[in-house]
């Protein structure tokens, strides 16, 4: 079989399981097959799949139409500029999180030798990118998944941060030493537990729950960051969080302005209200 056979092929069957812009994505997956770019593929149509290659493929498009994301089947994303290892462990790094390690590098940048925190650091994503731009930081990653950890870790050390990262196991702060850091950074799993069904595939079968929902209301791991974050962040420190479609007005209530100044809400490039940002008071 060669490129053109391929990618006609692959192209139908994932045309057939509904899958959008099918010619693209098994162009892509053959070219992480043949560790090549797209224009090779271009270039050499007459190019004959070895047997290995073209078993592979096909794995790939199968599971590909069997809704897998892509990204898990190549084991990567990319994410501010960086290219991110990722399992079926962790979520997939999305381009609107990137808006929390933009506001993060501003802040800590303002500071020296700043040390931050991050609840749910899943792939480490946001804290790997942050300590990447930010070589005076120091950060701890908490975790609730174990597997998730251990993904964050080669992510740490891929990208040369690991030594400033301390990770840890954790319940939102149950596990963390009694210090208080200049900022708290999170993407909480802020999913509504019955809005689950209504996810695409790719999302609902395939990611893991626990960093999709809370399995109630998708605002009570959020509370409990608003919460208990006082007690662990400086005079002035910043809370940077993540939140979900239609969670705004409800986040920010959850503030007690006794606590907290400057709270405000930052759309996303979809106009969707998803970043918080809030400044414990000077005490
Ligand atoms: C939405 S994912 C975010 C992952 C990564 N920070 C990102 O932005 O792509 C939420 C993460 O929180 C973790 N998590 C869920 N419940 C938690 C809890 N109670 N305490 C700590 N982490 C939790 C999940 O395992 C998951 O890795």
């Amino acid at each position: 079989m060669n490129i053109s056979e391929a990618l006609k092929s692959a192209t139908e069957v994932l045309r057939e399981s509904q899958i959008s812009d099918a010619a693209r994505e098994a162009k892509s997956l053959l070219a992480f097959v043949l560790n090549q770019n797209q224009t090779f593929l271009v270039a050499h149509t007459e190019y004959e799949l070895s047997f290995d290659e073209e078993k592979r493929f096909r794995d790939f498009v199968t599971r590909r139409a069997r809704r897998e994301p892509f990204q898990y089947i190549v084991g990567r994303q990319e994410f501010c500029g960086l290219d991110f290892s990722v399992t079926k462990d962790v979520l997939i790094p999305r381009p609107e999180t990137e808006m929390i390690v933009g506001a993060a590098i501003e802040i800590l940048r303002a500071k020296a030798n700043s040390e931050f925190c991050e609840i749910g650091i899943g792939s480490g994503c946001i804290a790997v990118s942050i300590l990447h731009a930010v070589e005076s930081a120091n950060a701890i990653g908490a975790d609730i998944s174990e597997k998730a950890l251990a993904v964050a870790g080669r992510n740490a050390a891929t990208h040369r941060v690991l030594e400033r990262l301390e990770l840890r196991i954790s319940n939102v702060f149950a596990n963390l030493p009694n210090k208080k850091f200049d900022l708290i950074v999170s993407n909480p799993p802020y999913i509504p537990r019955d809005d689950i069904k209504n996810l695409q595939a790719e999302v609902r079968e395939f990611e893991p729950l626990a960093a999709l929902t809370d399995g109630t209301d998708g605002l009570s791991i959020i509370e409990k960051i608003i919460a208990d974050a006082p007690r662990f962040l400086k005079p002035d420190g910043f809370l940077l969080m993540e939140i979900g479609i239609n969670q705004a007005v409800a986040v920010k209530a959850l503030f007690d302005n006794k606590l907290w100044r400057g709270v405000e809400v930052t759309p996303d490039f979809q106009t969707i209200p998803r970043m918080v940002k809030a400044r414990k008071v000077q005490k």
